[in-house]
């Protein structure tokens, strides 16, 4: 990266549907800033050769990024940048400070809230009319194991040891400073973690380290669990799902993101009876969470230093 420091870039490309919103945050806020946006899909050649700095989750479609010589990403996961062909080391790529931690926390809870609590069969019981007496189970007890333990796996692991879960981490370093984990393990670890299980949730990015570390050989040494996945598609090797599902390896699963999205209406995951699925909204980016993000970075290179935190390790991938 062979940026300049300090950069006062002043012409902002924002590629996103609610680009009109933060482009309104961003001016009543940095009046000096010139800020262009569109929706993705129309971004254009031109846009690009004005533009400094683009911000954005997804990529745009041009065939290069024209003068853009910074690309803040609104998004945690960054692999739109760096796959199928990574952007150039020449442009400094960061990605936003916005923390998805407590949105998704809650995507997972309430997704094991509704299995643990029959919430679903309770619906469809009450749409028949029938009243069939059971006993209901808790959640506190059971035992989670979040693959990821970063940012969001963290708000995870303090969301269910809120409830009395025992909560076990995986990571690449087998390490943490969060204390919701009762122990964190390396990767290498999950075959024999896995198993133990009673809910797998998965925060990974999309690198060639996490593709299909779910593979079908891991989900066949699982013992029931529920597999939820907030993290990105690939992570898991997902035609193995409706195997893992039937044979009784998972007792469900809740996912957020899929190898294709949005998901082909050919999928046998759709109407599986032990699936939920939402369209990659876990996480949403908020225009004051992206406008405070972007002016974070924006201020330390004004300053002459890099955002260290936020500038993506283009080896890692994250
Ligand atoms: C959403 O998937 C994100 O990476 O923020």
């Amino acid at each position: 990266m062979t940026l300049a420091l300090p950069f006062a870039p002043r012409r902002v490309v924002i590629g996103a549907n609610a680009h009109a919103e933060l482009a309104a945050w961003l001016r009543a806020r940095r009046p000096e800033l010139e800020v262009r946006g569109a929706p993705v899909p129309s971004i254009s050649a031109d846009d690009l050769a004005w533009g400094e700095v683009y911000v954005g989750f997804r990529r745009p479609q041009t065939p290069t990024l024209g003068n853009i010589r910074w690309v803040h990403c609104t998004g945690a996961g960054v692999d739109a940048w760096m796959a199928p062909v990574e952007i150039s080391r020449e442009v400094l790529l960061t990605r936003t400070p916005e923390s998805f931690g407590p949105a998704i926390a809650e995507w997972a809870l309430s997704r094991a809230l509704c299995f643990r609590l029959e919430v679903m069969s309770l619906a469809q019981a009450q749409a028949a009319r029938e009243w069939k007496a059971r006993e209901i189970p808790m959640l506190a007890g059971t035992k989670v194991l979040a693959v990821g333990t970063g940012d969001v796996g963290s708000a995870v692991a303090r969301a269910f040891r809120g409830l009395g879960c025992e909560v076990t981490g995986v990571s690449r370093t087998g390490r943490t400073n969060e204390p919701a984990f009762r122990a964190v393990y390396p990767v290498a670890a999950l075959p024999h973690l896995v198993g133990e299980a009673d809910w797998i949730v998965l925060t990974l990015p999309s690198t060639p380290a996490t593709y299909h570390l779910f593979s079908r050989d891991i989900l066949s040494r699982c013992r029931g669990a529920v597999l939820l996945n907030a993290g990105r598609g690939a992570v898991v090797e997902e035609s193995a799902l409706p195997e893992a599902l039937d044979a009784g390896w998972l007792s469900g699963a809740a996912l957020d993101v899929f190898e294709v999205e949005p998901l082909p209406t050919t999928s046998p995951l759709w109407n599986h009876p032990r699936v939920m699925i939402s369209p990659h909204a876990s996480g949403p980016t908020t225009t004051d969470g992206a406008g405070l993000g972007f002016l974070e970075c924006l201020g330390d290179l004004e300053a002459g230093r890099l955002p260290s935190r936020w500038v993506v390790d283009r080896e890692r991938g994250y």
